[in-house]
């Protein structure tokens, strides 16, 4: 397993441009299964979970080929199998997003069920009380959910949380349903409006995406073919802008949607960092040791759990007592405890974090849990005086696209080493 390195204490400067967002590829990837039509998909970023669902593709029957330096052209004429085996759905949730599709267009599908992760339950229970009220037959035995349907018929569905991977699914599978489907109390994510302009281009008819109320008005088949661009990653450029932030850096990160950042914008600027839109993207700078403030994670449009870690990095900097209250999953506070061997001091109470600034972190080794986790670390490492050597980087190469090689650009001093065991 890779470990990566890093020598801390520079401030980082330059320009980085962000990649595709992985939350808006895989689930218009996913998409594809609803149609035989040829799809231009660009802007991919070159993500682990962007290769599992890839496989996941393949192995349902789509064929795929390189298109461009960081697209693909997808087609899915017929499907081999209606099945995501456990092997391909363990190592990410997200290849839940099948579901939906495979259940609309060939009235069956069999996914294993994703089970715990690292950051806490994560069930599906909405997504699949959604596809009942669309008249699907849902059963539960050895470790996979079976749905059957011969075609959806369209619901009014209110979601009580509004799960984004839910929404996403619900929304694929009511693109095929014969009637009209609601979806109430939807998430808002960007990149659920990214999907129904896929979509949308494909045949589907879709209004209110990236509102709380989406009316889907089905469609016998989707024959159509998109050229899709993947919208920018929202939480990789905020986790730029944080680096700026904890390094004491100057960074402008390129091809980012300013709009998309607002709420993590507003605490970076509350806690001193200036961030100033520029025709390209966003600049931070940081001028003085941070402020403390108080973050509370909620769905978008507030400040994303996506973000929680790597701000949590940043706080623990801060001239005063910060509280991070964690909001939408219930125990994503695995990089605590390895931040605490860094020097910083943290105390958990239920669902909040309670972040007593100190001076400087120190460089210890340390490990990664999971991907936001893991770039709380290299924050911290950036920022830490001496040495951290982070193990199980696999999980940041789920989500961060050419992470260090990013930060190098911008200077910092952080090398990949490649491990046997
Ligand atoms: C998506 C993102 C993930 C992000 C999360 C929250 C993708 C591929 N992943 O994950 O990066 O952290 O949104 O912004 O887009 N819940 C239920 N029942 C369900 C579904 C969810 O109770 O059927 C709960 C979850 O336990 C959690 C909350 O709803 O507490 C939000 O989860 P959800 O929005 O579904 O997260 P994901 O879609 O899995």
């Amino acid at each position: 397993m890779d470990k990566i390195l890093i020598k801390g204490g520079k401030p980082l400067k330059g320009d980085v441009a962000v990649s595709g967002a992985k939350n808006a590829a895989l689930p218009v990837l996913a998409a594809t299964l609803l149609g035989p039509g040829e799809h231009r998909i660009s802007n991919i970023p070159k993500l682990m979970d962007v290769a599992t669902i890839k496989r996941l593709l393949n192995h349902l029957g789509a064929v795929i080929s390189d298109h461009g330096p960081d697209g693909w052209t997808v087609r899915v004429p017929d499907l081999s199998r209606c099945e995501a085996p456990y092997e391909l759905v363990k190592t990410m949730r997200a290849s839940v997003l099948v579901l939906g599709p495979l259940a609309a267009r060939f009235g069956e599908a069999r996914v294993s069920l994703p089970g715990g992760c690292a950051i806490g339950a994560r069930p599906i229970n909405l997504h699949l009380m959604g596809l009942e009220k669309m008249g699907a037959e849902i059963k539960i035995e050895h470790g996979y959910v079976s749905v059957k349907a011969k075609r959806l018929k369209g619901a009014r569905i209110y979601l009580d949380m509004p799960s984004v991977t839910g929404t996403e699914n619900l929304m694929m599978a009511a693109t095929l349903a014969e009637g009209v489907t609601v979806i109430e109390n939807a998430a808002r994510e960007p990149e659920v409006a990214d999907l129904a302009q896929f979509l949308i281009q494909c045949g589907a008819k879709i209004t209110g995406a990236g509102t709380d109320a989406i009316t889907i008005d089905g469609v016998e088949s989707l024959n159509g073919s998109a050229a899709h661009r993947i919208m920018p990653d929202r939480i990789e450029a905020g986790t730029y802008l944080a680096a700026a932030a904890i390094t004491g850096g100057d960074i402008l990160v390129r091809g980012c949607n300013p709009r998309h950042l607002d709420a993590v914008a507003l605490k970076l600027r509350e806690i001193g960092v200036e961030i100033r839109e520029e025709p390209e993207g966003l600049r931070a700078t940081a001028r003085d040791r941070v402020r403390a403030v108080d973050i509370k994670t909620l769905p978008y449009p507030g400040f994303p759990t996506d973000m929680q870690a790597q701000i949590m990095a940043l706080m623990t900097l801060s001239n005063g007592l910060s509280v991070i209250t964690e909001t939408v999953f219930e125990n994503r506070f695995s990089h605590v405890a390895e931040l605490r061997r860094m020097g910083a001091d943290i105390q958990i109470e239920s669902r909040n974090a309670i972040i007593k600034g100190v001076r400087r972190l120190s460089g210890a080794p340390v490990m990664a849990s999971d991907l936001r986790a893991s770039a709380s670390l290299v924050l911290a490492g950036l920022a830490a005086e001496g040495e951290t050597e982070i193990s199980r980087v696999y999980h940041l190469d789920r989500g961060y696209e050419g992470i260090e090689r990013k930060f190098s650009n911008l200077g910092g001093e952080i090398t990949r080493i490649g491990q046997t065991s």
